[in-house]
């Protein structure tokens, strides 16, 4: 019996075990890739500035994304809480994309414009000082260290070579200039501030 051998050859059945499986792979991963939804911008989405893209860079180096996602998923318990679920094209920029999964701390996709600046700084230098009972680690050197620059110019230029972003020679050249002398702590509060403003519908 054919399928006996089918059953008998692992080998064989490995093979096509694989086949099977990349079909429904290929056919859930293929169109993601032609649909505009998924590899166009949303209307409004801007590209950051040059001190946002110091202060997500620093944001990475701080952890902040194994605490706090960016992602806010489809469902009630969510929108209500945080706003607009979040979609892909408002992410297309995001090179490497910091939605994550686990939630210490709440979702940040749309903490843009919640708090003041003020805020954002007191609470990062210690964030009891403003949610008493807050687990989140404080961040005081971040107001300590200063910016050069050096390298503003160079990421943005990556971004716009590498990934595509719409970036001009003007936002290249003027990049040293809007960051040097500024501290991780004015980048980081306006990196927080950018978040999730494409889309309208905020809590
Ligand atoms: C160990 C986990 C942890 C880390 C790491 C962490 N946070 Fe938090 N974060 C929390 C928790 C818990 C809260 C909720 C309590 C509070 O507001 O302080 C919070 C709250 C926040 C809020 C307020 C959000 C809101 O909607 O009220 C912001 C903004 C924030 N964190 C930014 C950051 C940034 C920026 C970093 C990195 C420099 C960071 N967090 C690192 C746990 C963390």
């Amino acid at each position: 019996m054919q399928h006996e051998r089918l059953e008998k050859n692992i080998g064989l059945m490995g093979l096509l075990i694989v086949i099977v499986i990349s079909f429904g792979g290929l056919a859930e991963i293929v169109p993601l890739f032609y649909l505009d939804d998924t590899t166009e911008p949303v209307d409004g989405l801007k590209p950051y500035t040059a001190l946002q893209l110091e202060g997500r860079d620093i944001y990475i180096r701080e952890g902040c994304s194994t605490c706090h996602s960016q992602m806010i998923r489809p469902l009630r318990a969510e929108t209500e809480r945080y706003g607009h679920y979040s979609v892909a094209g408002e992410h297309v920029w995001e090179h490497p994309f910091l939605w994550g999964s686990k939630r210490t701390g709440p979702d940040l996709a749309r903490v843009g414009g919640r708090y003041s600046d003020e805020w954002h700084r007191v609470h990062l230098l210690n964030p009891r000082d403003v949610v008493a009972q807050s687990n989140m680690p404080a961040f005081p050197w971040l107001a300590e260290k200063t910016l050069t620059g050096e390298l503003t110019g160079d990421k943005i230029a990556a971004f716009k070579n590498f990934f595509g972003v719409p970036y001009t020679d003007e936002d290249i050249a003027n990049a040293k200039a809007e960051v040097e002398g500024k501290t991780e702590l004015d980048a980081v509060v306006a990196y927080l501030q950018s978040l999730g403003h494409a889309i309208k519908d905020k809590r």
